[in-house]
């Protein structure tokens, strides 16, 4: 067995996870869905979910990791065998993601290299985006650049050094998104987007908008995915498990909300509060982006820097994915770390061709009315994430007892949330989750539309 390297203290710990939580779900994925599913309401409901469901999912991964000392696939296992199908799954996720992660890095990838061959004004006229994804061969070169440049990078084992660029880059993301949010809050009526975003309007309010946001609060804090449970098994023993979980949300959220800010008041302003051109889905940062900054005046260097920085949020995640797929294929199947890297890269780009092809060749097909990326999005954030984190539930309540838990919590000092904590792990979340699972079975099924 690989020997246990642990963080270096507290804020080595956050920063780790934050690398990972914080990424295109935040930039990308948090903006789209929100504007989609009803702006304040969906904001809303999404901060209620991470305080409480996502709290409490993350307490329980990180703390199950440490107890066992053990990654996902293993820790299941080791904790009470009947489980250990759910190590399975859990780590058959990141596979998914990773799929078509690496699709929405290739396009980041190609938005750099056309500002910097001087393509700002070209990317902020309309139908741009639509006839680069709509091409027959350019999303899937781009894809596998963005997957070559992770599997060199992972190769080369460079990792401990792009952790170290996170540390700065970070940090300068955050700087640069606060710029772009204030200037973007600030255009002629972006005021009603700012509204739109920041206030709920209950008559947007729909399952879905409980659904989406459920299964981005997964996503976002990269619940359900063995990578928490990983993460947990490198944590000290004296470090706060409670506090390090609340910093992190804290960041997560803050960049989401950021993101949210920057894109969704300048697609008010740039669409003169035509609603429909929320819906652009996956596409609305990538629409929207480049219209804000060739409003400023100085689109070429602003773009470059932005997408610089998207590069390597989305790099450092998905990274961390694959590197989750890697370990689980050397712990199961005893490969060397080349072998099993080699064939883990080849497994992700080709199962994220489909994604990759969504608008071009495949324009016409869809899967339940979802186009192929969005399906792939929406089965393993909105289904199998749901469904890891009912077995976890039920798993730490009945397979290890909550007590085992909240001791591991309580190394450092008091529980503080301990009450709410158990009435979540027992109660609210299994009900709150099988409800959300039937839902979904039942709109796949097409007996009613959510
Ligand atoms: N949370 C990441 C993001 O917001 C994506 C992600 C989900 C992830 N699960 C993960 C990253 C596991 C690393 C490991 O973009």
């Amino acid at each position: 067995m690989e020997k246990r390297s642990s963080f270096s203290g507290k804020i080595g710990f956050v920063l780790a996870a934050a690398g990972s939580a914080v990424g295109l779900g935040n930039i990308w994925r948090f903006p789209y869905l929100a504007a989609e599913y009803g702006g304040g309401i969906f904001l809303i409901i999404y901060i209620i979910l991470v305080v409480t469901f996502g709290f409490t999912l993350m307490t329980t991964e990180i703390a199950l990791g440490r107890k066992t000392g053990l990654s996902a696939v293993r820790a299941y296992h080791a904790l009470n065998k009947k489980y250990a199908f759910v190590g399975y799954i859990t780590s058959f996720i990141p596979l998914i993601i990773a799929s078509y992660y690496c699709v929405i890095g290739g396009w980041v990838i190609k938005y750099l290299a056309s500002y910097i061959g001087g393509g700002g004004t070209a990317m902020a006229q309309d139908g741009y985006f639509e006839g680069f994804i709509g091409g027959a061969s350019e999303p899937v070169l781009f894809q596998f650049i963005f997957v070559a440049v992770c599997m060199i990078i992972l190769f080369l084992g460079v990792k401990r050094g792009v952790e170290q660029a996170n540390k700065i880059l970070m940090p300068l993301l955050v700087v640069l998104s606060l710029a772009v949010a204030i200037y973007s809050m600030t255009l002629p009526g972006a005021l009603e987007g700012v509204k739109y975003f920041l206030l709920p309007d209950f008559s947007h309010f729909s399952f879905m908008t409980v659904l989406a946001a459920l299964g981005q609060m997964f996503y976002s804090m990269s619940l359900a995915m063995a990578i928490m449970i990983t993460y947990g098994s490198y944590l000290k023993k004296d470090i706060s498990i409670e506090r390090s979980v609340k910093q992190i949300e804290v960041f997560d959220t803050g960049i989401a909300i950021l993101a949210g800010l920057m894109i969704i008041p300048a697609v008010f302003a740039f669409s003169n509060g035509d609603m429909s051109q929320l819906n652009s889905g996956p596409g609305l940062m990538f629409i929207t982006i480049p219209k804000v900054f060739e409003s400023m005046g100085m689109g070429t260097w602003i773009g470059i820097a932005f997408f610089v920085l998207v590069l390597f949020a989305a790099l450092t995640s998905a990274i961390s994915l694959i590197e989750a797929v890697t370990s689980i294929v050397i712990d199961k199947f005893h490969m060397t770390r080349k072998k099993a890297l080699a064939l883990v890269g080849i497994v992700t780009f080709a199962l994220g061709i489909p994604s990759a092809m969504a608008f071009g060749l495949l324009g016409d097909f869809s899967i339940i009315g979802f186009s192929v990326l969005d399906f792939m999005d929406f089965i393993s954030n909105n289904a199998l994430m749901p469904f890891v984190a009912l077995m976890t539930c039920i798993f730490a309540v009945y397979g290890v007892g909550l007590n085992a838990i909240t001791e591991e919590v309580a190394l450092t000092g008091k529980f503080k949330q301990e009450r709410m904590y158990r009435v979540m792990m027992r109660y609210i979340a299994p009900v709150f989750l099988v409800v959300i699972l039937i839902g979904y079975v039942l709109s796949g099924l097409g007996v009613f539309k959510i």
